[in-house]
């Protein structure tokens, strides 16, 4: 039996590897620990809450003494490290709050799983998920690796860079041990109606303006969340200590044809003429310090670990569309009181 933490797992990406874990290892104790801010919704788990490998523990991870208490309670030996503060657009309003819980929170984890586990770390594993966003931003060619110099702009990349380094720090200075990855742009279920794909769903159904930063030129390479589940999966059990391992899709998008593609699908699912809500699309101002070009060298996963996407683009986004319409109560919930005042002052 082992018992593992992961922290985030009412979220996005979370929800998806807490599902499959609780799925696939029924030897495992899953324990979530969550804040349940704006971006966690334990909605986005209520096909698995009922299974008996699995906890939820609401909790903030800079609260030093929950996190011991989790630590103790639950008999941890191993982390998978999600929560964060997660959309660039929030840290250029509020660069503290991301500091606060991408670099302050997982020292708190680290520093509890040191701690709790010192002088026995055999079997033990602190897996930090991170984003390609630290690498900084490429031209037109080339690839970020595992070995491309860190060089974040935004607040939140900024934080997680920061958070990747003192994950590291840990492992040379106390031999922690870690693991860490850094994926690209993911989409799916369950993503929060902020991010592009699944905002510019809901204002295509909505026949809302399609708001795009720009030229629409910027490029990112998208992954289907479940891959990237699978991905953390292989990682977790068969990653190097100490090594880092980037995540792609090896499925780059300019930002533009992402959505005119992204338009085509709904517009076939809600039945109305092709194209007909490119009228939508909205020229606005560029986020400051927009990135220009994010693109995944996965080579050394693939290799190593043999790990690869298993979807293709076109699947994943009609999968996508489909889960979006038949969940419309979902996006009715995570969009109403707050994120309202969100769209007000970001988009209005
Ligand atoms: P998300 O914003 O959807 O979910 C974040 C989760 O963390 C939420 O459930 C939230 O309640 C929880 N949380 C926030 N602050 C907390 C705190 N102080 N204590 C406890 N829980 C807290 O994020 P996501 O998109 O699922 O991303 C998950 C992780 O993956 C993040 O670390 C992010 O940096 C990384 N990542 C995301 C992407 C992407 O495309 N979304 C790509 C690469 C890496
Ligand atoms: P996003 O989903 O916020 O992910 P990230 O900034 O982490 O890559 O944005 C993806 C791309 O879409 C990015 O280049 C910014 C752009 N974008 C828009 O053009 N309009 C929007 O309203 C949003 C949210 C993003």
């Amino acid at each position: 039996m082992r018992n593992i933490l992961i922290t985030g797992g009412a979220g996005f990406i979370g929800s998806h590897v807490v599902r499959l874990f609780v799925n696939n290892y029924p030897d495992y104790n899953i324990i979530n620990l969550d804040l349940l801010t704006y971006a966690g919704n334990l909605e986005n788990l209520k096909d698995i809450d009922d299974k008996p490998n699995y906890t939820f523990v609401k909790a903030d991870i800079c609260d030093y003494d929950a996190v011991v208490d989790t630590f103790s309670r639950y008999k941890i030996d191993g982390i998978i490290h999600l929560a964060a503060e997660s959309h660039v657009d929030r840290s250029i309003k509020d660069p503290f709050s991301f500091a606060r819980t991408n670099v302050m929170g997982t020292l708190n984890l680290l520093q509890a799983a040191k701690s709790y586990w010192e002088g026995n770390f055999e079997n033990k594993l602190f897996y930090h998920v991170s984003t390609d966003e630290v690498y900084g931003s490429l031209g037109n060619e080339g690839f970020f690796s595992e070995t491309t110099a860190y060089d974040p702009h935004s607040p939140y990349s900024a934080s997680k860079a920061s958070s990747d380094h003192f994950v590291r720090a840990f492992y040379d200075t106390y031999g922690l041990p870690i693991v860490i990855s850094n994926c690209s742009n993911n989409y799916g279920s369950y993503q929060f109606p902020e991010k592009l794909i699944p905002l510019f769903i809901n204002n295509i159904c909505n026949n809302k303006p399609l708001p795009v930063y720009g030229k629409g030129q910027n490029v990112r390479d998208w992954l289907y969340v479940e891959d990237h589940a699978k991905a953390i999966d292989v990682i977790f059990h068969k990653g190097k200590l100490g090594d880092t391992y980037n995540i792609g899709g090896f499925n780059e998008w300019k930002n533009i044809d992402l959505i005119k593609t992204l338009i085509k699908v709904v517009d076939r699912f809600l039945g109305r003429e092709e194209g007909a809500s490119e009228k939508l699309i909205t020229y606005v101002k560029d986020r400051a310090g927009h990135d220009f070009r994010y693109a995944i060298d996965a080579s050394k996963l693939k290799n190593e670990l043999g790990w690869e996407p298993s979807l293709q683009f076109e699947e994943g986004i009609e999968k996508t569309v489909k889960w979006y319409l038949e969940n419309k109560d979902w996006v009715k919930n995570v969009t109403s009181g707050e994120y309202q005042k969100y769209y007000k002052e970001m988009y209005e």
